[in-house]
């Protein structure tokens, strides 16, 4: 059967990677992106639509005519500290956008749905390793906007018939130098191309002067810093293109964690950095950064179970595709 998959969000970091590996092999993709954070260049050879998904009119005109055999949804904003900040932005963007897109899907009859979901779901956690049984308690917007959108699949499959996955990411990273695909947020939050870019020359507002803060090492870890679960773009977006596949033979709505299964403290993705790089990283310590739980670890057995999917990347892979890339920018 020809394939023809709807991305939203696909100009993107994740999105950006899933789009590459489904030309790869093979699908014809069509993005809808509003481009307010994602970047033309990183769409490749799909279809490009430059559209906001609160903008239902805008949305259903745009997409008129064209017929999709599957959607991956990434659109949304993805800042923790300004979802915070700005909560109803947020659940404009997160939730109104989700639900324009759902009820797309149903409308038009495609049953096959993946969304972007995230460990933020989980809030603070109860045990380190994290399975799909845990319960959702999120403690931002952004997680909460997120559990909504879940919430709505759910419903979209009991009362639609609609077929979905939602993928919890853990702490995504790495790049696809080779591609010209990375990380490219402005500003950047994270922990790993921070660290890295504090290692190359100021310009725009992507770098921050100065040494690297570590939020907080009072925390009850080995190290006293903040251990979390770093899993590789690509193995992230080999997962979609699996789900994808699963939901072939799937009715209903399932949740997957995507994590590699270990993980590793501030210091020690530091300690790596240093190694790949072979640079000394000035850094120091700041307060705990607000609403951080110590551990983050992903039982991801579930996706390996159901999806037949391993991570193949390890933290020394993630963090030298993330330089190459950063140094290439
Ligand atoms: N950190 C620092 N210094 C920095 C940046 C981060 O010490 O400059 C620390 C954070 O305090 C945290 C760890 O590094 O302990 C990782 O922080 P990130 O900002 O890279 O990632 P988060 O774990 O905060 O965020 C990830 C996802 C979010 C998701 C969240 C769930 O990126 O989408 O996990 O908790 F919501």
């Amino acid at each position: 059967m020809h394939e023809h998959i709807l991305v939203a969000g696909g100009a993107g970091y994740i999105g950006s990677h899933t789009v590459q590996l489904l030309l790869d092999q093979g699908y014809q993709v069509t993005v809808l992106d509003n481009l307010s954070t994602g970047h033309a260049r990183s769409v490749g050879q799909a279809e490009l639509i430059q559209c906001d998904l609160c903008d239902k009119r805008a949305l259903l005109s745009l997409l008129d005519g064209k017929t999709f055999t599957g959607i991956i949804h990434f659109a949304g904003k993805s800042q923790v500290g300004e979802s915070i900040a700005e909560p109803l932005t947020y659940f404009d963007n997160n939730v109104t956008g989700s639900l324009n897109l759902i009820n797309y899907a149903v409308q038009a009859g495609i049953d096959r749905f993946v969304f972007s979901s995230s460990a933020a779901v989980y809030g603070h956690p109860s045990s380190s390793v994290i399975d799909e049984h845990h319960a959702i308690k999120p403690i931002n917007p952004y997680g909460m906007s997120k559990a909504m959108v879940e919430t709505m699949l759910v419903e979209g499959a009991r009362s639609q018939g609609l077929s979905s996955i939602a993928l919890r990411y853990f702490n995504a990273a790495g790049a696809w130098p080779d591609q010209g695909l990375g990380e490219d947020h402005d500003p950047e939050t994270h922990l790993i191309p921070n660290v890295l870019t504090s290692l190359l020359p100021l310009h725009g507002k992507i770098h921050k002067p100065g040494p690297v803060k570590i939020f907080g090492h009072d925390y009850a870890t080995d190290d006293g810093t903040c251990i979390r679960d770093y899993i590789h773009v690509r193995d992230l977006a080999e997962a979609h293109v699996l789900a994808l596949h699963h939901l072939k033979g799937l009715t209903g709505a399932l949740m997957l964690n995507l994590g590699s299964g270990s993980g590793n403290s501030v210091l020690e993705i530091i300690q790596t950095c240093q190694q790949v790089t072979g640079r000394e990283i000035p850094y120091l310590v700041a307060p705990r950064r607000t609403g951080d739980p110590a551990v983050l670890v992903a039982d991801n057995s579930l996706a390996g179970e159901l999806l037949g999917w391993q991570p193949q990347r390890n933290l020394m892979m993630i963090i030298e595709d993330a330089w190459r890339w950063h140094q290439k920018r």
